[in-house]
């Protein structure tokens, strides 16, 4: 009572709450550290060894990394062939990054409504926008807040209309859908590590597929198209400058002082669900006690009303 009128009577700038705080402990530091100092600092020995672990963990045969999950969104929908005047179909509610990558390829997004309890795609309304339109060639459900879109049903209407599904998971590790993990079902997924993510490596994303054809073009192109990175030219058995440039690419590949993070981040992936579901636990609770709260003043607003009428 005393903060909130001496806050009336004299003005001053309130603490906010953070909107996201990143958890990152000594283990990444040195990770980082042990990175600047062995001289390699771009895509190398750590992203890889953070790609298989990412494989691992999610059960998928190829986990790829890139500087952004927006960056895999656009090389996953390359991958899968989208190009100028092909529809893709996604969700009204999302980030920018999910609709503005179908523009970047001079493709068509169809906007489709979602459902009412789980504030994600509805599979009914994918399917009547398939019934109308032509030239559809892709699906992106997103997960949004981390709950799992109804991936079996989405995954079955694709298959009946022979089009791909590329989900964005950018909040969504780990998630599930029908105890399969999400990151190893449909043709490509697409995972955020950006600050205010589930883990994060500051700014970075992650592409699962089992699909090998999938898997090898989004190498190409995440490094200009070329057909070797950099690590490999140095480290393989015939060491050599020499490569081609097959398409052209962008510069899309993760550092590996990024990836010294996620190796960490991601070892903790499911502490840190753990936590979250405690502090949302908590949360819920304490909205439900401020309206009890506001429930009871109206409640005795309405019965001082009556009073007041009666004696007056
Ligand atoms: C649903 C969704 N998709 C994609 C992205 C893009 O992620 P990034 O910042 O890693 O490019 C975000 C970022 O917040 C997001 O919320």
């Amino acid at each position: 009572m005393f903060n909130l009128l001496s806050c009336l009577i004299m003005p001053r700038k309130l603490d906010f709450i953070p909107y996201a705080r990143p958890v990152l402990d000594e283990e990444e530091v040195s990770e980082v550290v042990d990175t600047l100092r062995s001289g390699w600092l771009t895509t190398g020995p750590k992203v890889n060894k953070f790609e298989a672990m990412f494989s691992d963990f999610i059960g998928c045969k190829y986990a790829l990394a890139v500087n952004s999950a927006t960056a895999g969104l656009h090389l996953a929908l390359e991958a899968i062939g989208i190009s100028p005047g092909d529809k893709v179909i996604t969700t009204v509610h999302t980030f920018t990054a999910t609709a503005e990558v179908i523009r970047y390829l001079g493709a068509e997004p169809i906007f489709v409504d979602i459902e009412s309890d789980s504030y994600n795609i509805s599979p009914e309304c994918i399917e009547n926008v398939l019934l109308t339109h032509t030239g559809v060639k892709a699906i992106i459900p997103v997960h949004y807040a981390g709950q799992a879109a109804n991936i079996t049903k989405i995954t079955e209407i694709a298959h009946k209309y022979s089009i791909k599904v590329v989900e964005d998971a950018a909040h969504a590790l780990p998630s599930t859908s029908n105890n399969r993990m999400i990151g190893s079902i449909s043709d490509a997924t697409v995972f955020s590590f950006y600050a205010n993510k589930t883990i994060t490596t500051g700014e970075g994303g992650m592409v699962t597929t089992n699909n090998k054809e999938i898997s090898d073009r989004i190498k190409v192109m995440r490094l200009h198209g070329i057909n070797r990175d950099a690590f490999d030219r140095f480290t393989s058995n015939k060491p050599s400058w020499y490569y081609e440039v097959i398409a052209p690419g962008y510069k899309y590949n993760m550092m590996d002082m990024c990836a010294a993070i996620g190796i960490h981040q991601l070892r903790k992936a499911y502490s840190y669900q753990e936590k979250r579901a405690v502090i949302a636990k908590n949360i819920a609770m304490l909205l439900r006690c401020c309206l009890l709260l506001l429930l009871s003043m109206l409640l005795l607003m309405i019965y001082m009303h009556g009073t007041y009428i009666h004696y007056n």
